[in-house]
């Protein structure tokens, strides 16, 4: 073999000869002394150590793996006579092993510490949950759901956008009538066709919506959003909501609209409810009237009501001979008010929590 080193490369793996640098001679004594002063400034300073980088430089200092202190005295066992080497060399063990049991003992303290400062302290008095709770309009609307539910009647949705088959044609409101006025709707710039869709200004359409899907007997309400280009009063707002209640049944008479009116009055409002009614026209309805409640003392008119008409009957395929029906809308905002003592309908709306909260 040519080379005389196991990997084949003499130069690069040939250790180089040690130089040994000359350790000067120690006493046992001296050294001792000096392990033993270690050994108390190291378990000394490890026992107060408050936080991480003390930590560190105290690790440095005494057990710095390049100049820490006890490096240093390891290197003066080389010092010592070969007698006196095992005696010192089990002084520098224990030593050692002092110091790192004073290292880890604070390497514990300050995690627990750390652990201490992130846990909760349940003594603290908490931070307050501020539950919310439903717009006194919304409370409304469930509790004349809720309500009419217990008469029977069906809770039912429709589209806020409507054409104007919906809105007026089906309801009887021909082309003429001043309530398709441009300047009393909310006409969108969108169309179906030629025909001009609108924000719905009556929750009536869903009367139509309904009979056109189903046959009779049906009870049926239906609370949501309706929009006119009024300008917001104390009573009148451009975004109102409706109850429109609509019962198609055989042999149904004014009277019972009157008593599912007074029934739900007096279970909404509570006590001796009374309900009026006075003539009036609306298109779809005949006979019409205007619905006023009395309660407390004071009269409130609520909305308008009737017999539906036979021709919307059978604009929506019933036989009027048949059926018969009523239908009636209040206004939500109304009863909410009467409910709860609002003077000013544009308060439910200006999103101010001190007023909300009170309801
Ligand atoms: N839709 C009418 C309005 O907005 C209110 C109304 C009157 C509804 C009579 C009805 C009714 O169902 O029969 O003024």
């Amino acid at each position: 073999m040519p080379s005389s080193s196991r990997c084949g490369r003499p130069s690069a793996c040939r250790s180089r000869p040690r130089s040994r640098k000359a350790v000067p001679t120690v006493s046992l004594d001296a050294f001792l002394a000096e392990i033993e002063s270690l050994r108390a400034d190291a378990v000394a300073a490890l026992g107060v150590v408050a936080d991480e980088a003390s930590l560190e430089q105290a690790r440095i200092e005494f057990l710095g793996a390049k100049s820490g202190r006890l490096k240093s005295i390891q290197k003066m066992l080389g010092g010592l006579s070969v007698a006196e080497r095992p005696a010192a060399g089990k002084h520098f063990n224990d030593a050692k092993q002092a110091i790192t049991a004073a290292l880890e003992a604070a390497q514990g303290r300050l995690a627990g510490t750390a652990a201490e400062a992130d846990a909760i302290d349940v003594t603290l008095p908490g931070d307050p949950l501020r539950l919310g709770h439903l717009h006194p309009i919304t409370q409304t609307i469930r509790r004349v759901q809720e309500i009419m539910s217990r008469l029977g009647f069906e809770s039912v949705d429709g589209p806020e956008v409507e054409d104007q088959w919906h809105n007026f044609e089906a309801l009887a409101i021909g082309a003429e009538h001043p309530a398709r006025d441009p300047l009393d709707n909310f006409y969108l710039a969108v169309a179906r066709g030629a025909d001009p869709l609108l924000l719905r200004s009556q929750t009536s359409t869903v009367q139509i919506r309904v009979m056109e899907q189903r046959k009779p007997p049906l009870r049926i309400v239906s609370l949501g959003r309706v929009y006119r280009p009024d300008t917001a009063d104390a009573t009148h707002y451009p975004m109102f909501h409706q109850v429109e209640g609509l019962l198609v049944e055989q042999g149904t008479t004014m009277a019972h609209l009157k008593s599912v009116l007074r029934l739900f009055a007096s279970s909404f409002l509570g006590g001796d409810v009374h309900v009026r009614f006075r003539p009036s026209f609306f298109p779809f309805t005949e006979p019409s009237v205007e619905v006023d409640m009395e309660w407390g003392g004071r009269w409130i008119e609520m909305g308008g009501a009737g017999m539906v008409d036979p021709a919307v009957l059978a604009a929506v395929g019933y036989d009027p001979d048949q059926v018969s029906g009523f239908a009636f809308g209040l206004g939500v905002e109304r009863i909410a008010a009467r409910r709860y003592g609002v003077a000013d309908i544009r308060d439910f709306y200006r999103n101010d929590v001190r007023f909300l909260e009170q309801f």
